[in-house]
């Protein structure tokens, strides 16, 4: 999950990380009246969960509390690489000496945490990479020693901070691995961490994503999903414990395994080649031990999307053998009733095969079209949705 930029300043808040006043705001007025109590210059920051806000006018610097009022008219809708603006955070202005940019985050690759730091900041860190690969350094981290003091002097010093400057930077660098690691989060990016014009070091902007398999050890993580921009289709899949994820195309897929469903997902794509371009729909696991219930639920999801035009279930059985799930396809149909308008291509195998084909061939339900290996069932799904 990712965090807000006022979220990440208030977690950072809580562990001590140097930041500036931020207040929310959803309508201009709001935003007046918040420069107006944190007093002086403001900048008015557009929350969306991408980067390059900056660039896309989402962020606005505002000398006076009406031009805070101005600053958030202007972006407030603002419609930044597909994220429309909802709120504002109205952030104390700082007197920025020089940006700087540090970041720690899962490194899975490597199966490790991995710190990057340079003393060159405020650039895009990707152009920064390529560019000047020699001034982003990259810090391994072991997991079990973290970044203590020394390790982030360390930090610092590859990242080619001054020597003067290391005594002050090396603590924040410390109090920002103590978000990463307590927090259970896979990412924390400050771009630009700072240095005020008074010596002072401030984190100004804030990336986090948390892990939500940690979710049962940080319940309080919970409080910072965000469901009015989630999917609804999402939000729907995960009331019921579906692994669901919405793709752009117009078959739907449901499978059982993750392995199988993202094999189905490329086999659907290949073969939609075929019928002008059809794709995906989405990614929808109902795991080992479907039951009927568990299908309904995830026809119903995937039956939801507007966008689909056809579904294709890929079932290979295996503890729930084939004729369970083909008796979970029948009933999930007889329970979503009207609501299933889109037709099914089903394709079975593995345990107790020739039952289940029997069962669905027995209901012989009008939208139900029998598939005998995967590249057929892709390829009639592909074709039914290009109809
Ligand atoms: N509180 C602040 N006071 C003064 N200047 C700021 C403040 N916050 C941001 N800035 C300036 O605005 C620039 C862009 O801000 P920020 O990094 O938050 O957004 P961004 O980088 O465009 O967005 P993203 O990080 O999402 O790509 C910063 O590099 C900094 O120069
Ligand atoms: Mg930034």
């Amino acid at each position: 999950m990712d965090l807000y930029e006022y979220q990440a300043r208030d977690m950072f808040e809580r562990h001590d990380v140097p930041v500036l006043a931020g207040i929310i705001a959803d309508t201009p007025e709001a935003a007046q009246a918040a420069a107006e109590k944190i007093g002086g210059l403001t900048v008015v920051k557009a929350q969306v969960k991408v980067g390059g806000r900056g660039k896309a006018g989402g962020v606005k610097v505002a000398p006076t509390p009406e031009d805070a009022k101005t600053a958030a008219e202007a972006i407030l809708g603002l419609d930044i690489k597909g994220h429309v603006v909802r709120r504002v955070m109205v952030a104390q202005g700082a007197a920025i000496d020089t940006e700087f940019y540090f970041s720690v985050l899962l490194d899975r690759a490597n199966r490790n945490y991995l710190a990057l730091c340079s003393y060159e900041g405020g650039m895009e860190i990707e152009q920064l990479a390529e560019e000047r690969p020699d001034a982003l350094a990259r810090v391994a981290i072991d997991p079990s020693h973290g970044i203590d003091l020394p390790k982030a002097k360390d930090i610092a010093r590859l990242g080619g901070f001054p020597d003067e400057l290391i005594d002050s930077v090396a603590p924040v660098l410390v109090s920002l691995y103590e978000v990463f690691a307590s927090e259970d989060a896979t990412l924390v990016e400050v771009n630009p961490l700072v240095l005020t014009e008074s010596g002072e070091i401030l984190a100004l902007d804030g990336k986090v994503t948390l892990d939500e398999n940690a979710g049962f050890r940080q319940p309080h993580h919970a409080d910072l999903a965000d469901s009015a921009s989630a999917d609804p289709l999402e939000e729907k899949a995960k009331a019921h414990d579906l692994n669901y994820v919405k793709l752009d195309g117009e078959v739907g897929v449901i499978g059982n395994g993750a392995g199988l469903v993202m094999s189905t997902l490329d086999v659907v794509a290949y073969a939609g080649e075929n019928h002008g371009g059809v794709r995906p729909a989405n990614f929808l696991d109902i795991g080992g031990g479907a039951s009927a219930d568990v299908m309904a639920a995830g026809l119903d999801v995937i039956l939801g999307d507007p966008q689909v035009k056809s579904v294709f279930v890929n079932v290979f059985g295996g503890i729930t053998a084939c004729d369970a799930v083909a008796n979970g396809i029948v009933k999930a149909l007889e329970m979503i009733g009207d609501g299933a308008t889109k037709p099914l291509v089903v394709r079975l195998d593995g345990n107790s095969v020739e039952k289940g084909r029997e069962i669905l061939a027995a209901a012989n339900h009008p939208l139900v079209t029998l598939a005998e290996t995967m590249d057929e069932g892709a390829d009639k799904a592909a074709a039914l949705a290009a109809k």
